[in-house]
């Protein structure tokens, strides 16, 4: 479907300030559709000046709606729907006629003309039309309630025919906003509730009024539930008198509830202010678990990390005690095996998801090995290319296998010698493709992978292929040395 900047720009002579006001005015008109129990369709005058066409649409949630399918995009001929002319050409807002019966029920049409203030232009400029159509199959004899909003809708209504709605320079608003159907007040011009809807009231029973709400000043009451004898956040005042249209957040007795004002100013003085009222009590506390959760998940990475630690301190003290070398130096190996992981989850528990940058692991490996080369081995491995973010399932295993690699190259390629040594990384898509090179003195003679009866390159079998469903080659390097290769697959999404 196309946006309403594609068909303004494609169809219309609607600018970039204009354009502006028709987003701010549709981000916020689900308020006047809900209100008025109607459809709402914003139409901009054609380019050539032939007719109109639809840009915006929006359906009530407080009621049925006119349109089963979408008018976004539809044109409509000058003259073949009259109310959309003579609100446009009478700059004013038109009711007169009967319910259309055109579509099998009874419908109600109204226009209310778009109008934005501009400045140079005293009487602002027009910009487009808005179609309200009420399905009046299901009206009732209307009650208090719908009386209330009916009233609203129509002072709404007003304001965006004069262009004092939608509020421009209001912030932007980044949680949902309360609707019409979470609870609403209207207010009087000095902030008295005239009227409360069940769930706007059962609202502040949560926050522990006992008293009437219809009547009270609500600024004081909520300051009163809220503050107790506390000093009184600025912004509650503001918004709770409804003297500007802004949002604020209010707690009592572990409810929590969010208000935003919706101050009416027809003809042009303030009448009073609509309140939009939304229990979030369950929505922020839900954000705290989640919060919670991420911070356990990162304790729980930080406490295996320190218990790899003792676990390898153990081992250390172990081998220290031994007499026997091959004893002491198998002790050794388990040591750095253990604190390979160990550093894999040290990095989770810094971050906050199952992700970590790798090259910061492969870094911290990589110098590992430099260290426990013999001190005549010359020997300074580097890291050629990029891991970047893995996942934690596919770090761990991989920070164990690099490990092994590496400490191969070091033990049997050089020994005693030095020489060049790489851990060469490319990262695809969906793949990654890493490749241990050394230069030292090569595979023995009767070397076979499959058959190696080793731990080392058992463990680095495993774990690539049975692990994380790669491949694993070892060759002897053209040039001298020997080459490891692996190729894991890698979720696209990372
Ligand atoms: N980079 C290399 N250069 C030369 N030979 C290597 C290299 N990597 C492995 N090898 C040979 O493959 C053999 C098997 O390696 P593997 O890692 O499985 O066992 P290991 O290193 O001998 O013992 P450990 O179980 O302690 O790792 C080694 O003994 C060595 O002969
Ligand atoms: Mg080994």
């Amino acid at each position: 479907m196309p946006t309403l900047s594609d068909l303004a720009f494609r169809h219309t002579e609607l600018d970039n300030v204009d354009l502006d006001w028709m987003h701010s005015l549709v981000s916020d008109w689900q308020l006047l559709a809900d209100l008025s129990f109607a459809d709402l369709v914003l139409w901009v005058p054609l380019r050539d000046g032939t007719g109109w066409i639809a840009v915006a649409q929006m359906r009530p949630t407080t009621g049925p709606t006119v349109y089963h399918d979408d008018v976004v995009g539809t044109v409509a001929a000058k003259g073949e729907r009259p109310l959309i002319d003579t609100a446009w050409n009478e700059r004013r807002i038109c009711r007169e006629g009967d319910p259309d019966w055109s579509s099998g029920v009874p419908v109600r049409e109204e226009t209310i003309p778009v109008r934005r203030p501009a400045e140079g232009a005293p009487g602002g400029r027009y910009l487009g039309v808005i179609q309200r159509s009420t399905n009046l199959s299901s009206a009732r004899t209307p009650s208090r309630l719908e009386l209330t909003y009916l009233q609203s809708a129509s002072d709404l209504a007003q304001m965006v025919a004069e262009g004092r709605f939608p509020f421009s320079g209001e912030e932007p608003i980044l949680v949902r906003s309360p609707r019409v159907g979470d609870g609403l007040l209207r207010l009087d011009r000095a902030g008295r509730v005239t009227y409360a809807s069940p769930n706007a009231l059962s609202a502040y029973r949560r926050l522990g009024l006992n008293a009437d709400l219809v009547g009270a000043e609500l600024g004081w009451v909520t300051a009163s539930l809220c503050y107790g004898d506390e000093p009184v956040d600025e912004s509650l005042m503001v918004v709770a008198s409804g003297r500007a249209p802004r949002e604020t957040e209010v707690e009592s007795g572990g409810t929590i509830v969010q208000l935003r004002a919706i101050p009416l100013i027809v003809g042009g003085g303030r009448i009073g202010a609509l309140v939009l009222i939304r229990d979030v009590t369950e929505l922020r506390r839900r954000e705290r678990e989640l919060m919670t959760k991420d911070a356990t998940i990162r304790e729980i990475h930080h406490r295996v990390k320190n218990n790899l630690q003792t676990v390898a301190a153990l081992l250390r003290l172990q081998a220290r005690r031994l007499r026997v070398p091959e004893g002491r130096e198998a002790l050794e190996e388990a040591v750095r095996r253990v604190g390979s992981i160990a550093i894999v989850h040290e990095t989770l528990s810094h971050a906050p998801e199952e992700f970590v940058d790798f090259d910061d692991i492969a870094d911290r490996v990589i110098g590992m090995t430099g260290e426990v080369s013999a001190p005549e081995a010359q020997v300074t491995p580097r890291r050629v290319g990029t891991f970047g973010v893995l996942p934690a399932a596919i770090a761990t295993p991989l920070a164990m296998v690099l490990t092994e690699l590496l400490q191969n190259a070091v033990q049997h390629g050089f020994e005693q010698r030095s020489g060049k040594l790489q851990v060469i990384v490319s990262r695809g898509a969906e793949r990654l493709d890493v490749l241990v090179s050394d230069d030292g003195k090569g595979l023995p003679e009767d070397f076979d992978l499959e058959t190696s009866k080793s731990l080392g390159l058992q463990i680095v079998r495993t774990l690539v292929v049975g692990e994380l469903a790669g491949r694993l080659s070892i060759d002897p390097r053209p040039g001298g040395g020997t080459e490891v290769s692996l190729t894991v697959p890698i979720p696209a999404s990372t």
